[in-house]
């Protein structure tokens, strides 16, 4: 942009030997690209700023996370969400989801028909949007450590699904909690969690986390279940398989179905 910055080019260019001289040639077809991109770039942020950074800024920022490839299981869930009603059916009238962005996710549950949905954000959501926000105010969506009890009555709700949050529990603590999420539903517990060898969380967040994720094999969240007494829900894996295989979904993400304690 400062012209010490076109002067290396310049001298490249009236070197005379290199074959992309005129592509290159910096003053008469870069520059005033370069401006109008600028100009573009400029009005893009004034634009946001006037939108208090909720409406545009907010689309724009999934926009990017989804070109990196920084997503996660959570994102998934919301893919996932028409292979889950057609595996659940009416098991999907009263949701909770667990973790983190629970807040998008109840959001979206919430516009499917004959649904209500509850989220518990297990993470502090100082950045979190208006809409967030008030789903908070409302008390649809709880910041709670999930390291604790749930703060919910047996079977408070049809279908439990958490996502990513369970991957940053060490063995100690998924022993409650998993028996915890079982209990408080009544027709099952879904389960997305990272594939090893796969880091879905940026560096960035690891503090907000407390302790780095640990993604564990399929084979590891098997064992644990059995050691845990928890049963795989054998019908709803039919179902959702069958569901995915018609819609040709493939969830990036391990998906565990389980039975309520009865
Ligand atoms: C978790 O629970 C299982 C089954 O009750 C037990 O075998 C295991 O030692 C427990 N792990 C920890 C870290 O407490």
């Amino acid at each position: 942009m400062s012209r010490r910055h076109a002067n290396p080019t310049r001298r490249f260019v009236s070197g005379g030997s290199n074959p992309f001289g005129g592509i290159l040639h910096p003053k008469s077809h870069v520059s005033p690209l370069l401006s109008i991109v600028l100009v573009l770039v400029g009005a893009i942020l004034l634009i946001g700023l006037f939108y208090g950074g909720s409406g545009i800024f907010g689309g724009y920022k999934e926009a990017i996370s989804k070109v990196e490839g920084d997503f996660t299981c959570t994102l998934e869930v919301q893919r996932a969400i028409p292979i889950l009603k057609k595996a659940y059916g009416d098991s999907m009238h009263k949701v909770l989801h667990v973790g983190p962005d629970s807040c998008s996710v109840v959001s979206n549950l919430l516009k499917e028909e004959e649904t209500e949905a509850w989220g518990v954000e297990p993470y502090d959501i100082e950045d979190a949007d208006g809409s967030c926000k008030s789903l908070v105010h409302k008390g649809v969506v709880r910041v709670a450590d999930i390291k604790f009890p749930l703060p919910y009555r047996a079977k408070s709700f049809s279908l439990v699904i958490v996502s990513d949050a369970l991957d940053y529990l060490s063995p100690k603590y998924l022993n409650k909690t998993l028996p915890d999420l079982a209990r408080v539903s009544s027709d099952g517990l879904v389960i997305f969690t990272g594939y090893p060898g796969r880091q879905r969380a940026k560096v960035a967040e690891l503090s907000k986390f407390g302790r780095p994720a640990k993604m564990r094999s399929s084979s590891w969240w098997i064992r644990y279940f059995v050691q845990t007494s928890l049963e795989e829900n054998e019908a709803a894996i039919k179902k959702f398989e069958q569901a995915s295989s018609k819609k040709s979904y493939k969830p990036s993400c391990q998906v565990f179905h389980l039975n309520s304690y009865h």
